[in-house]
């Protein structure tokens, strides 16, 4: 008996399986290349690939919990080989499922709450990790150049969406179970760089850019035209739901949710020249 966790190398995946070992549980790490992944002490590391599910068969050998990303490649496509996925799942005696919510609808995810194994569909709002993206401009030019500076966040830490994963995977009572996952507070770009500027104890500029030069900066980074879109569109207007605090996280793992100055606090490093 034990825990599959995919993505187990990524932003999500690796807090999940901390928080797996937390709690005295085993746990297995899905990679496509087990060589170059990095695993704390005391799991068992195995290679597979989602896009093509018959490198699951071994993978899958006396898991209880599984916990699935929903996507493959470098911007999240979503993954079509779900159904395929699931019928292995359930042939392999799996009996709970986590999903990581990708922002839409997905094969996988689809197959998954069609299936009648209990699953339970996690949807965190933007990640804190995002604020690595600014780590670059901050160590060089102790900038954040961003558009849409106003914008509010309820971002939520990466731990916490690992906790409240590992609760729904390991514990009763989350079977069919959606679970929107935020911080405790809603904060603009502003206040976020103050959060930055104070963990890494150097002042941080905020430069305000154009619609236009970000859509030029996302294009050149070599973003699909579809990302382009999605993320102007939740910049200049961020859904209710992106920027809505909510007590999930307390409600299922017992513990407050963490503040974006604690994260920041923990990366102070990236921050730093
Ligand atoms: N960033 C945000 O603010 C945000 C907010 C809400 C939801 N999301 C969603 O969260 C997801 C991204 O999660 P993340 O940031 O934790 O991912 P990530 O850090 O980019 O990591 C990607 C993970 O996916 C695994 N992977 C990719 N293709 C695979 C394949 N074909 N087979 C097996 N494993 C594969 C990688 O494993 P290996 O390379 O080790 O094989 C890696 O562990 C997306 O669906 C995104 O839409 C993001």
């Amino acid at each position: 008996m034990t825990y599959l966790v995919t993505g187990a190398t990524g932003t999500v995946g690796r807090h999940v399986v901390a928080a797996l070992l937390e709690g005295g549980h085993p746990v297995r790490a899905l990679t496509r290349d087990p060589e170059a992944a990095e695993f704390p002490a005391g799991i068992e590391v195995v290679r597979g690939d989602l896009t093509d599910p018959e490198t699951l068969a071994g993978a899958l050998d006396g898991v209880t919990g599984l916990h699935l990303i929903t996507f493959a490649g470098p911007y999240f496509a979503p993954l079509e080989t779900g159904p395929r996925i699931l019928e292995q799942a359930r042939a392999a005696g799996v009996r709970r499922i986590t999903v990581l919510h990708g922002g839409g609808p997905t094969p996988l995810e689809d197959a998954v709450r069609a299936g009648d194994v209990p699953w339970t569909v996690v949807m965190p709002v933007e990640f804190m990790a995002n604020a690595l993206e600014w780590a670059d401009s901050v160590r060089t030019a102790d900038e954040v150049r961003e558009p849409f500076t106003g914008r509010l966040s309820a971002m939520v830490h990466e731990a916490d969406i690992g906790a409240v994963i590992a609760v729904a995977l390991t514990e009763d009572g989350h079977g069919g179970r959606e679970y929107v996952v935020t911080g405790p507070e809603a904060l603009t770009v502003a206040e976020k760089t103050e959060a930055i500027a104070d963990a890494r104890g150097r002042a941080v500029r905020l430069v305000e850019l154009t619609e236009e030069e970000a859509l030029a900066r996302w294009r050149a980074a070599g973003m699909p035209e579809e990302t382009v879109a999605f993320l102007l569109e939740v910049y200049r207007d961020t859904p209710a739901v992106g920027r809505t605090v909510v007590d999930t996280v307390r409600e299922v793992t017992g513990r407050p949710a963490r503040r974006f100055a604690e994260w920041a606090k923990e990366h102070a490093d990236a921050f730093r020249a």
